[in-house]
Parts: C-alpha cells; structure tokens; sequence
C-alpha cells in the first residue's frame, strides 16, 4: 500500500502534522511529562494506559499493544483505508499529492471504489426525486410528513420504474458492471447480463459517521411486498456494524449523552424532523457488540423505542444484553397502540415521544414486568422460570455493587430468599463461559528478547550507533524475523542519509507487529547517558552473537543425533568437524 505514495511525501506529511492534535480530536489526552495519556480507545480499561509522544510521534497502548503512528491511528480508529488516511492528513498538512497517482485508477484502492461508486448512484437517486416521473414518490415523502429540507438532509431519492436506470447512468460514466455488482447495485440475470436491484422505488440511502455512502434501502410506493429491498452485504456495507441516521445525529448524542434506538428510517427521520435529533435506527436487526462500541464512542446511554406491536418481545431483549456486556445503561420504551416512533410523533408530537422516553424501564424492570405478565408468579415452577430468566441478565453485570442490589431487588420482587438466587447465579456464572469472551487486557505478545529490542531502541534513539553496529551485526543475526526487518529497514535508511524516525519506518514496514515491536523497543525504560549507550550496545552485540551460536551449536548436536542414528558416516564427519570449529571458538551452553 504506502508503495503507492513517494516515501519523501509521507516524510513531509508526517513531520507537518501533530499526532497530539490529530489523537486529541477524538480521546480526551492529559500531559504526563514528556508524554500524553488517555484510556485507551482500542480496549476497554479503567486506568490510562495509552500513551502518545509528541517527540516522536508516535502512539502506544501498554495494555493492549496496539500502536502505530498518525496515519495508522487514523486507519484504526477510523476505519480509513491508507490512502485515505494519507489524503485527509496530507491537506491537514497542506502537502500536495501528486496527481497522477492519484488518479490512477489501478492505484485507488478497491474500497475507496466502492465508496466512489456508492456516493454517484445516491447521487443519481437524489438527483432522480425532481424527475416529472418522481412526482408520485415525492408526493408519497409529502404526504408522510417530510418537508423539502428534510428530504435534502437524508439524501432521499428515487428510482424510476425501469430495468436499468441506474445501470445505464454507470455505463455513460465507464464503470464496470463487475464494479456494480460488487458494490449491489446491479443483480445478475440468469441468462447473462445485468439488470437494475432497485427499480420504481424510494431511495433511503445509508451513511456511516463520516458520510460516506455505504448502501442504500429502497422502499415501494404503496403495499407490495416486499415492503424494503436493502444492500447485499459487501466490503463496506457489513450488517450490524451501522446504525442508519449516525451521520446526523452524532452530534446530538454526544451533547444529551444518550441515543434513542429505533427500528425504521422513517422512525428516525420524522422525529428527526420534529426536533429529536439523538435518534438512530437498528433497521431491523438484533443488536451487534459492534453496534454497542460504535455508540459508546458518543455515550453509554441507550434507549431503545419498539414499535406497539413489537411481536416476541422476550426474544428481542436478548439482544440488548450486548449493551449491558458493554457496561452501558439500557432504557426501554414500548409505545402503545400498535404505533411506531414516526406514527407515534405524526399523532401525538414530538414531545410525547420525549415523555415517553424520560418514563423509560430499565431493561431489568422491563424484562420482569413482562415476565410477571407472561407467567403465574405464585407458582412454584412459573417462579422459578422466571428468576432464571432474570438472572441471565445479572449474570451479564460486570459491576459487582450493581449486580447484588438488583439481585437484592429481584429476590424482594419474587419474594425468594437472595442467598437461594445468589447460589443459582453462581451456577450461572460458571455454567457458561463468561458471555464476553474478549478479556479487557487482552494483550498481544510479540516474545522478542529485550536485547534485540533494546538495540532498536538505541539505534532509534543515537543513529549515530547505527554504523558502529552495522559494523559487528547483520540483521538477520537478530533472531526475530520481525527485528530482521525492522533492522535492515533501519540500515537501509541510514545508507541513504535519510533520516530514521520510528514514524517513518511504521509507515514504510506496514504491519502492526512492526509497530507495535518499534513501540515496545522505544518505551523500554532506561537512564544511559550516551557514552553508557555504546557500551550497553557493545554488550547486546555480543549477547546476540553468542545466542547466534548457541542455537548453532544445538542444531548441530541434534543433526549429529541424527546422522549418528541413520548411520551417515560422511555426514556425521563433517558435522563433527563443524561441531569442533565452533568448540575452538568457545561457544559454551
Ligand atoms: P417496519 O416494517 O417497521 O417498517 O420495518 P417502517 O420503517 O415502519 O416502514 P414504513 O413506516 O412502513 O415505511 C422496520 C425496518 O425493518 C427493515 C427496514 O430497515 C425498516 O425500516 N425492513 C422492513 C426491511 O429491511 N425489509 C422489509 O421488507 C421490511
Ligand atoms: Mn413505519
């Protein structure tokens, strides 16, 4: 990938840019000394343990690993492909990319098609809404309420009734139907050829935070069935990692601290409308902890809105239990007479809505009131069903406090003793493997030895070292293959006079193990003075050379095992010559 940009381009965009301002856009950092610090983004912990370095431009994570430089946090953080992380900081910095490069169509990336693609066709289906042929589907959005500015915000649109409106307008503009199909927009015939998804329908495109077009849902104008046609899944469009309205309601969410969660686009867009700004919608589907994550980034605070007639409720609270794995609070609304948030809003207002959602049940009171509604409470077994019910959501409580007063609170409800509950939950704890397998430090281990990272280290640090053990080493007597590249990475860059910088070389080797090495190796704590540091080099030259040869000696003594069982004669002499060379030298174990 950074193949693609001159190496001296990413060299100008990244020594113009501060990481500190680009990190501090999205996670609250604090200076602590030379350093800042914050939670870490990429894993879930109490204490701070992620640490950027405006002298070198860098981050790392102690808990968890992960680290990286500006163009990286960009791409983990924001899902950026490179190059567009490459293109968004390059205007930050003012740095010109060269064009061709960037036009070049074999040199854009894939995804970045696909989101190409994607922005034209809703372009197309926006730019459609004003056709003479658009006026029944722009009478429909009147007549449900949505006003002109409305419409423009959501990026409604419409597609005629036609087989290939949208692909034609594609052809015209010489993109490829594999492109198309790739992206959705198109469906295969069975006998050749390719034939419009979306035809004679509304348009309700979807867009992620950043207001990119990942896929669209596409809605008839009266009661045929079906009802919706959305995206196929595809390299941008995954279900269950969106949650439709993002885009526009961020904002909003962040400043009440908490989200409304609705099921339809128009159960987002009319209270949207109206003045309810904080509102997403699910489209459909059961939760994702993907989902949970994405809101946590605005708030812990969720309340979901069902429709009146929401059918098997018990089955789909399942699903809100993500949010309580997730630690965030869950409020659930359940509007009566069979209306939904935007029928609801049309019939009774907005601020009906808003009081309905400040009456909000938690998702525990929720649960057991409809419990209690479903079962006999005064039965034995009918109790019994119900308290283990209940008690699979407190064994979702990760806040020990939290967990035993409503466990105090379930036993007063059903009037069973709390030791009695107490005892079962602890069934249910170790009868399943904890519900979230993902362990909040979960860190990666690399296993490379201190002495090899502590030469990186050095050399980084006093590139001056870099000859003096260029001269005694060559990279791969580093026994990691990863130090090997990073190492002869390091020689290469210093043969041309370039300057060694731990960003530059994160950018230029890729992987994340490359950085997370290049981290480890710079955080390693020390006090050398520079005279101690050619001496500590000296010693860790040698410490490597000597563990070269031990392993050497050890493979040699199993090869001679070897030849020694299969009777080889010729190779056991030679071996055993090798074997005494080495002795002469003075390897020991
Ligand atoms: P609803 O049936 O509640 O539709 O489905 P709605 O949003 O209220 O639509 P209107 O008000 O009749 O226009 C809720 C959501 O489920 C998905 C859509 O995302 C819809 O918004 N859905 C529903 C489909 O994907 N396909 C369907 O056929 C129906
Ligand atoms: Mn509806």
């Amino acid at each position: 990938m950074a193949g693609l940009i001159p190496d001296n381009c990413l060299e100008d965009i990244l020594s113009r840019v501060n990481i500190v301002e680009v990190i501090s856009a999205y996670v609250p950092l604090k200076r602590a000394g030379r350093n800042f610090k914050a939670c870490c983004p990429f894993h879930e912990e109490k204490t701070p343990s992620f640490v950027v370095s405006a002298d070198r431009q860098i981050y790392h994570c102690f808990g968890c690993g992960e680290s990286g430089n500006a163009f990286k946090f960009l791409m983990r953080y924001e899902r950026m492909e490179f190059l567009e992380a490459v293109e968004l900081l390059a205007k930050k910095a003012g740095v010109i990319l060269p064009e061709s490069k960037k036009q070049d169509p074999a040199a854009v990336n894939f995804i970045t098609q696909l989101y190409k693609l994607n922005e034209l066709s809703g372009l197309f289906y926006e730019n459609n809404l004003s056709l003479p042929s658009a006026r029944l589907a722009k009478d429909y959005l009147l007549k449900r309420g949505l006003n002109e500015e409305t419409i423009k915000l959501f990026k409604l649109g419409f597609v005629p009734d036609k087989w290939d409106m949208l692909l034609s307008h594609l052809r015209s503009k010489n993109i490829s139907l594999s492109l198309m199909e790739k992206a959705g927009l198109v469906v295969p015939k069975d006998n050749g050829g390719y034939y419009d998804r979306y035809r004679n329908r509304i348009i309700f495109p979807i867009l992620d935070p950043r207001e990119r077009v990942i896929g669209f849902g596409a809605r008839v104008l009266d009661n045929s069935l079906p009802k919706y046609i959305n995206s196929p899944e595809t390299p941008v469009y995954v279900k269950g990692r969106n949650l439709y309205g993002l885009n526009l309601s961020k904002d909003s969410i962040r400043e009440l601290d908490f989200v409304v969660i609705v099921e339809g686009y128009l159960d987002v867009i009319v209270p949207f409308q109206a003045g309810l700004k904080n509102i997403v919608a699910s489209s459909g589907t059961a939760f994702t902890p993907e989902q949970a994550r994405l809101i946590k980034r605005y708030t812990s605070n969720v309340v979901v809105v069902y429709d009146g007639d929401a059918a098997g409720q018990i089955a789909s609270l399942r699903s809100l239990e993500i949010f309580i794995e997730e630690e965030m609070n869950v409020k659930i609304v359940s509007l009566s007479e069979g209306l939904d948030p935007d029928s609801f809003v049309r019939k009774n207002g907005v601020d009906a809505l808003r009081e309905e959602i400040s009456n909000a049940k938690s998702l525990f009171d929720y649960k057991l009131s409809i419990l209690k509604s479903r079962f006999n409470y005064r039965n034995i077994d009918d109790k019994t069903k119900i308290a283990q019910a209940m008690l699979e959501i407190l064994a979702k409580i990760k806040n020990a406090v939290l967990r035993s007063e409503y466990l105090k609170k379930l036993a007063q409800d059903l009037d069973i003793k709390e030791d009695a509950l107490f005892q079962e939950l602890k069934k249910f704890d170790t009868g399943k493997p904890s519900a979230n397998p993902v362990a909040p430090n979960q860190r990666k281990q690399l296993n490379i030895s201190p002495t090899e990272k502590l030469l990186i280290k050095l050399m980084l640090e006093e590139n001056d070292l870099i000859t003096r053990i260029k001269d005694s080493l060559h990279p791969r007597d580093f026994l990691d293959e990863r130090s090997t590249k990073i190492v002869s990475h390091i020689f290469k860059l210093f043969d041309e006079g370039r300057s060694v910088e731990p960003n530059l070389l994160m950018s230029h080797l890729g992987s994340d193990d490359f950085s997370q090495l290049l981290c480890e190796s710079i955080f390693m704590p020390d006090q050398l003075s520079s005279e101690e540091k050619e001496k500590v080099a000296d010693d860790c030259v040698k410490r490597l050379k000597h563990e070269k040869s031990r392993q050497h000696r050890q493979s040699l003594e199993q090869e001679i095992k070897i030849a020694q069982n299969s009777g080889d004669e010729d190779k056991l002499q030679s071996l055993l010559q090798e074997f005494h060379g080495l002795i002469k030298k003075g390897v020991r174990i």
